[in-house]
């Protein structure tokens, strides 16, 4: 996959964190592709952190990602999941490789800055959750139209 999402989480945002991160992603070779500032709703990060529901931290998870603005953006890089995996470091900030941005701008495991695709069907999913198609701008400038997944709503 050529494409993976972010999400830049509210300490981050709060800590005035959106331009140090955003350069770090663009010093690391990542095009934007699409991008805007919005709040979560509870329902829509219920769903989007659906796959966590029966853990122990999802209450505090789906608290903390609607308890302030955060930052979606589509990236767009070869082999752009497992790339910007790299680049994020580990979910505990205190596991995280020196450089990456958990290391960076991480407070701990539940305020760990940013978020990032973990495969490239859910890197589909989810930029489909947040932008239309129109809204996904190519390097070439064209409509990304390989995204041929189901969104969830
Ligand atoms: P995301 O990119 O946000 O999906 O993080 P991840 O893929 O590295 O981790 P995962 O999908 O397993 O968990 C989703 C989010 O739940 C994490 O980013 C954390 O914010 C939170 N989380 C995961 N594990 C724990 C935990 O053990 N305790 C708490 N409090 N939060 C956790
Ligand atoms: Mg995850």
């Amino acid at each position: 996959g050529n494409f993976t999402f972010t999400m830049i989480k509210p300490g981050a945002v709060n800590n005035e964190y959106i331009g140090p991160i955003l350069a770090k992603i663009t010093d690391a070779g990542f095009r934007i592709a699409a991008m805007k500032m919005i709040k979560l709703r509870t329902a829509q990060a219920e769903v989007f952190y659906g796959i966590h529901k029966e853990r122990p931290f999802f209450r505090s998870l789906v608290e903390f990602m609607t308890s302030g603005p955060i930052v979606v953006a589509v990236l767009e890089k070869e082999n752009a999941v497992q790339s910007y995996r790299e680049l994020i470091g580990s979910t505990n900030p205190e596991e995280a490789k020196s450089g990456t941005i958990r290391k960076l701008f991480a407070e701990s495991v539940s305020k760990n800055a940013v978020h990032g695709s973990d495969s490239v069907e859910n890197a589909a999913n989810e930029a489909l959750f947040f932008f239309s198609r129109s809204e996904i701008f190519t390097e070439s400038g064209e409509v990304k139209l390989q995204f041929d997944v189901t969104v969830p709503r």
